[in-house]
């Protein structure tokens, strides 16, 4: 089921909840009165006439009954309108996310020679080369002695440390698994997520940040259309990375792209330093 559908399900029922919840307050609340009434006068009239203390006993019994039934209702309903409500609010959150992997090409959105984030086509990536690995396993060896190398090279081979890659090493080499996943999150050096073809380094040390390195960096996100919860495009084109100071504090705030150092920025000169990568992509 999709989101959308999960979203109108949940938020009809949630509305249903809250108007049974209404009808049933403003029914009690007009009934309430008159119970109230019909007892007292019972009260009154067992005082003078014994026989009647059954049916008072009896009417009273049938308010209380009924105002238990009404209140169990209501604590069930409550229940089911909050179980609607953060189901309804959950698939509107996915809801308002763009799709970070697709945007199938259209009429509407043709493919520019001139490179802007807002109009990229997202293709998918081809199927990875593994060949690499091949040649690399056969050239250093399959012990556990050789994984820092290989992984080394792997790395500097696809800029990256690609999962495809990784399950063949395992496959051809005594390494396992385990150790990749061991070696490769213990060193810094070594990245499991793909990178760009442009590495734009902001600098959030205190000079900067202070100067307005939060604001910078939000700036190239948007500008590159960079998915939350990742720092590179889509397309792979630009990554972008949050590093300590950079060491040219009186320079802040400071980024480096592809290695050279762009100061005294701001979120529009930040953006404008990408334009000679974005003409060349
Ligand atoms: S704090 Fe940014 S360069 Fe030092």
């Amino acid at each position: 089921m999709t989101p959308r559908n999960i979203a109108r399900i949940a938020g009809a029922v949630a509305v249903l909840c809250v108007v049974i919840l209404l009808t049933d307050y403003a029914v009690a609340s007009w009934r309430a009165p008159a119970d109230d009434q019909t007892i007292k006068a019972l009260q009154l009239q067992v005082k003078s006439e014994a026989a009647l203390a059954p049916k008072l006993a009896a009417e009273q019994k049938r308010v209380t009954d009924a105002r238990r039934a009404r209140k169990q209702r209501d604590n069930i309903l409550a229940w089911v309108l909050i179980a609607a409500a953060s189901i309804f609010l959950t698939a509107a959150k996915q809801l308002a996310q763009p799709n970070p992997l697709w945007s199938r090409p259209s009429a509407c959105h043709p493919p520019l020679s001139t490179h802007t984030a807002t109009s990229r086509i997202i293709t998918q990536p081809p199927p990875l080369d593994l060949t690499f690995v091949d040649q690399l396993v056969a050239r250093e060896g399959r012990t556990k002695e050789s994984a820092i190398i290989l992984l080394q090279a792997i790395q500097t081979h696809y800029r990256y440390l690609p999962d495809e890659a990784l399950q063949r090493l395992c496959q051809l080499t005594e390494i396992t698994p385990a150790e990749v996943a061991g070696t490769s999150s213990f060193y810094g050096q070594f990245r499991r997520r793909p990178v760009g073809k442009h590495i734009v380094r902001v600098c959030h040390g205190t000079a900067c940040h202070v100067g307005g390195a939060r604001q910078i960096t939000e700036e190239l996100r948007r500008h590159l259309a960079i998915p939350e919860g990742t720092d590179t495009d889509a397309q792979r084109e630009f990554t972008v990375d949050e590093v300590a100071c950079l060491g040219c504090c009186s320079l802040a705030p400071v980024m480096t792209v592809d290695g050279h150092t762009c100061g005294k920025l701001t979120p529009s000169t930040a953006r404008e330093a990408l334009s000679p990568c974005e003409q060349t992509t």
